[in-house]
Parts: C-alpha cells; structure tokens; sequence
C-alpha cells in the first residue's frame, strides 16, 4: 500500500539565500517553518566578508523571525581577494562563521567581489585547513572560453582538483552540484570524509528543456544552470542512494518578480516553500523514500560535525495546489518554485505539517 504520511527528524538547509530588508521579512518564514538551520549565504550587496558583519546579519535575521518561530542561521564568511585569515579564524573561533565561501569572481549573483584567483588565497585556504573550517565552493568557471553549460565541468578538472591536491585535508563541499560528472567526481572520493556535495529540488526535478518550454522561463533560470536529463538523472541517484557524502541545499534565492521577468533575468529561484515536497516527491518516485532522512536530515550534521536536531517534521499526502505569489511589505512579488505543483505533479503530494515543536 502506498505511503500517505511520513515523519523525519527536522531538517536543515545547507544552502540558503535569505537576503536582507523587506525581502528577508518576506521570505524567512517560509524556511523556518520546515528546517531547523540553514546554512546562510553572503552574497548580499556588499558582501558579507567579515565577522562583524556576519554577526550584524544574522542579528538582523534572527530579528526577522516571526514570533515564536525557532530558527538557527549558521553565518558563512564571502572570500575576496583581500578575506584576513585572522579574522576568519577568529570567527569561526568565536562561533559566528561555521564555513568560508568560495565564489570565484562573476559566477553568479553577486559574485563581482568574488576570488579572481584560487591560487593567490592559498593563506586562507591554509588556514581553513588547520582549524577544520568547511570550505564551500561555488564550483563554476566563469570565464569567456569556457562554454556556460560546461562551467561546473571545467571548474571540477581545472581548479577543484588541483586544490584538493594541495589542500587534502580541507572540508569542502562542493555546492549544488548540476552534473553527473560532479556526482562522479565526488563519489569516487568517498573513501575521504572531507570532500560533500549539496543538490537542490530543482536540479533534481528539471532538466534544461525546462528553460525553453512554450518560450523563455526566467524562473527556471538558476546558477549553475540546469543541464542534461542524463545529469539529472545521476544526481536522484547520489541523492537517494543514502550515500554520507551527499545531501540537502535548497539553493531557495528569491528575487522580485521583475528582476527575473527581464530582458537580463537574475538567476536565482525561491524553492522555500517547496523544496521539501519537491524532495519527497523525487525520493518516492526512485523508489527511495526509505533514505528521505539520511539526505535530508543525517548527513549534512555529519559533515559539519554538529548535533543532530531533536523534534520531527512530517509530511501527508494531499492534493496538489497552486501555489500564490509571495508578497514583499511594498507588494513587490516573488514567485515561488514551481508556481503551480501540479506541473510536476499529476497525483497528489507531499505536504510538509509545520515542523514540531514550533
Ligand atoms: C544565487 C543568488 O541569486 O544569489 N543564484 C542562483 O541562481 N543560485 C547565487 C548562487 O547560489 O549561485
Ligand atoms: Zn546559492
């Protein structure tokens, strides 16, 4: 008989977006209602590069939570060309950063301050080494030569490898990973506990037909953008296969409505409200429901050494529905991801109950 309710422990989001302003007010209930922590990313505009930054923002986020809602952001430090090591040192020491972010320059949203080269941050990338702080790379090349559905590729042969060469014992997680050249790389490293990938829903529902159905879809436009069915098809298979070394991040980045509905459309999609129905789904459909919470809720705190959360979350089964758009204080919209479930969806599906306790 079929399954139509399901408890897990409560999740984290290894990778979030949760912005600043209005738009953080607007979307974090949306990720407090179902995970525990989230990983935060810095690429707000400016960066988020120093401790007492990071510890500003998450102040600001830990403000923006609604009312008797619990919710744990773990801080992430934006590496430049100029990051200190001491001051990441002293962060990570003091608990305000849990992880270093590598975006190398111009990959994605906000990236212009990124690392222009891996090899001239070797100090800080030493430094992380020796006081076992996780490195989270954007792996994606951004350069002119290089094809734009091959960026994780090129990056994964060109810089990943060499670096993992010169730092072996670094933790890194390589994030949201798009191909099954990624899927594969990680996997045959896995006799080495410091090397993680994160996969996102939408990676794992859509292939890049999707950003061309019936005309342009600027909200299926993400960064690394969406690649090969054969891709995806690898990556429900790392990501069921209940396999330490992969798990959960959303990837959930929201823009307005009107910087994705743009002859210069951002790349970015807002899977809060969504991300964890869109797992469920993806997990029952491989037949893999079985391995839902070792992804979703056991192998991200094993990589990062952190407690396994207490209470649980459970899904049931209900009909689809269309899903409305967010609405910043100004009324500015943002779209969620898929806008309409039933898109992807023919039967009925997984509806998350808010996580316990509140
Ligand atoms: C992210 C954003 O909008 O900040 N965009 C995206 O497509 N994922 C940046 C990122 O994670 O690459
Ligand atoms: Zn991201």
């Amino acid at each position: 008989m079929a399954v139509s309710s399901l408890t897990i422990p409560k999740p984290d989001d290894w990778h979030l977006h949760l912005r600043d302003g209005s738009l953080l007010k607007a979307v974090i209930p949306f990720t407090a209602r179902h995970f525990a922590r989230a990983i935060i990313m810095p690429n707000l505009t400016p960066p988020i590069v120093t401790s007492d930054q990071a510890k500003a923002y998450r102040e600001r986020i830990r403000q923006a939570l609604p009312e008797g809602m619990t919710f744990t952001p773990l801080m992430t430090a934006y590496l430049t060309d100029t990051t200190q090591p001491d001051d990441l040192k002293r962060g990570f020491e003091e608990g305000i950063f849990v992880a270093a972010k590598l975006y190398p320059a111009g990959s994605t949203t906000n990236a212009e301050n990124g690392v222009t080269d891996v090899q001239a941050i070797a100090p800080l990338l030493e430094t992380l080494q020796r006081i076992g702080m996780p490195l989270l790379i954007h792996g994606e090349i951004a350069t002119p030569d290089v094809d734009f559905f091959d960026r994780e590729t090129v990056f994964i042969d060109r810089v990943l490898i060499p670096l993992r060469r010169g730092f072996p014992e670094l933790k890194i997680v390589l994030e949201h990973i798009t191909t099954r050249h990624a899927v594969q790389y990680v996997a045959s490293e896995s006799q080495n506990s410091e090397l993680a990938a994160t996969i996102t829903p939408h990676h794992l529902l859509l292939n890049r037909n999707a950003l061309f159905k019936g005309g342009i879809r600027p909200h299926h436009f993400c960064l690394p953008v969406l690649k090969r069915e054969t891709d995806r098809l690898s990556l429900i298979e790392a990501a069921t296969s209940g396999a330490p070394m992969f798990f959960v991040g959303t990837d959930s980045a929201p823009h307005l409505r009107t910087t994705k509905e743009s002859a210069q459309g951002a790349g970015g999609i807002f899977s809060a409200p969504t991300a964890l129905s869109i797992y469920a789904e993806i997990f029952e459909k491989a037949g893999a429901l079985e391995k839902l919470e070792a992804f979703l809720c056991l192998n991200g705190p094993l990589f990062y050494g952190l407690p396994l959360n207490a209470g649980s979350l459970t899904f049931e089964k209900e009909e689809p529905e269309a899903l409305k758009p967010i609405l910043t204080e100004e009324n500015v919209e943002i779209i969620p991801f898929l806008p309409f479930m039933s898109e992807s969806n023919s039967g009925l599906s997984w509806r998350v109950k808010e996580k316990e306790p509140l």
